[in-house]
């Protein structure tokens, strides 16, 4: 990847707005971190979500079966991987800010 990540989970998503040269809120990834993030879901989250997020090793990542779950949960299990299970962290590959971007667009049905 093109930028180094901190561990504060803040200057990720700063980096790749100036490396991007967009102006966006800090909140939303840059149209083109969008792109990779998207490209990161479908094939490591794939491996064992489902390359269609179906479920797989892992659990459906579906709007219907996401509906009931609290976004902060979803999130939190993202970053910090589920202990126990094969679920693993991803805070070293992405910031809160990408993982709730991520968690929104799975909720209503992820982008291809
Ligand atoms: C090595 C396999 C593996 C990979 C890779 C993986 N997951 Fe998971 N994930 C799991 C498993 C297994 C669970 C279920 C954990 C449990 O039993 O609670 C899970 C749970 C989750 C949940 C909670 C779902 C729920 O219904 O509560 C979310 C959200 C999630 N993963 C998102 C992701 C995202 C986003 C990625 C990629 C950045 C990813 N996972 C990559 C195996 C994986």
């Amino acid at each position: 990847m093109g930028w180094s990540m901190s561990n504060s989970g803040i200057a990720g998503p700063a980096a790749a707005v100036l490396l991007a040269g967009a102006t966006l809120a800090a909140a939303e990834p840059s149209p083109m971190r969008q792109k990779e993030l998207i490209h990161m879901v479908r094939q490591d989250c794939g491996s064992c979500h489902g390359m269609t997020l179906r479920g797989g090793l892992g659990p459906a990542l579906l709007p219907a079966t996401l509906a009931d779950k609290p976004v902060d949960g979803l999130v939190a299990t993202i970053i910090g991987g589920r202990a126990g299970t094969a679920m693993p962290p991803w805070h070293r590959f992405l910031a809160e800010d990408e993982a709730r971007w991520i968690v929104a667009r799975l909720m209503e049905g992820f982008p291809q």
